[in-house]
């Protein structure tokens, strides 16, 4: 069964309002972009005989996708951006993403593998949530870097020298895609198999008293 651990207290929103809208607008923002750069990709295909079907493809034909995919773009880099500077600001990022040990990663490993999706504390994200979270973040920022690239070849010609040349950018890109792709699905389904996680990311969850992240001490 899954409790928030603390009794409601008068402090901020596990959640507060403005890290829940960047999720959300997030969340649109990426399915955009994920489903416009499938439109894209359909166009020239880097694995042969990979084609994403036209139901989940976003824009009829490629330089529709790509409108798509550059308006979903800016949406995802402000978005973005304002996440990470109010992160860093506020020092939610690093309470509630850090420390990530390796201890705890393979205990959470084994015991999801035990099938105990123990999620006590709402407060608190695990070892692998937390390590999936900096993946996500960092293959967001490595997209924005590899998409500036092969938007612009010529101008950025030296980060296109860079990344080993246009193609292995594409392909770069690409495989960006697929880890952001991959970690939705794990994301969504474990966000469902656990609902009150995604009510908590709707209202904003408990009131905590104390800095998000860190764990109860019941010794
Ligand atoms: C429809 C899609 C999505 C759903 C239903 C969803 C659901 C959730 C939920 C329930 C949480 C809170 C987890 C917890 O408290 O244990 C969360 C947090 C988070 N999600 Fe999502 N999410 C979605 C899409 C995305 C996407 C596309 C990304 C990034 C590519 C993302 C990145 C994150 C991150 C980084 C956090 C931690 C936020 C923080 O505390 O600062 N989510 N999500």
């Amino acid at each position: 069964m899954i409790v928030a651990t603390r009794p409601a207290g008068s402090g901020r929103r596990l959640h507060p309002l403005a890290v829940r809208i960047m999720h959300w607008i997030n969340a649109v923002a990426m399915i955009v972009m994920i489903t416009s750069g499938w439109g894209i990709y359909n166009d020239d295909v880097i694995i042969r005989g990979l084609h994403f079907p036209d139901y989940l493809r976003l824009g009829d034909w490629a330089a529709w996708s790509l409108n798509w995919h550059f308006a979903g773009m800016w949406l995802s880099v402000l978005n973005g951006l304002a996440y990470l500077v109010y992160g860093s600001i506020t020092g939610r990022l690093r309470e509630r993403m850090l420390p990530i040990r390796i201890a705890e990663v393979w205990a959470t490993i084994r015991d999801t593998l035990h099938f105990k999706l123990a999620h006590e504390d709402l407060t608190v994200y695990n070892a692998v949530q937390k390590l999936l979270y900096i993946i996500v973040i960092l293959a967001g920022i490595a997209q924005v870097v590899t998409g500036v690239a092969i938007w612009k070849p010529i101008q950025f010609s030296g980060l296109v020298a860079l990344l080993g040349g246009f193609q292995t950018a594409r392909v770069i890109h690409f495989a960006g895609m697929t880890i952001i792709f991959g970690f939705l699905i794990v994301h969504v389904v474990l966000a469902l198999l656990i609902p009150q996680t995604l009510l908590a990311m709707v209202t904003g969850g408990p009131r905590i008293a104390r800095s998000p992240g860190q764990p109860d001490r019941h010794t």
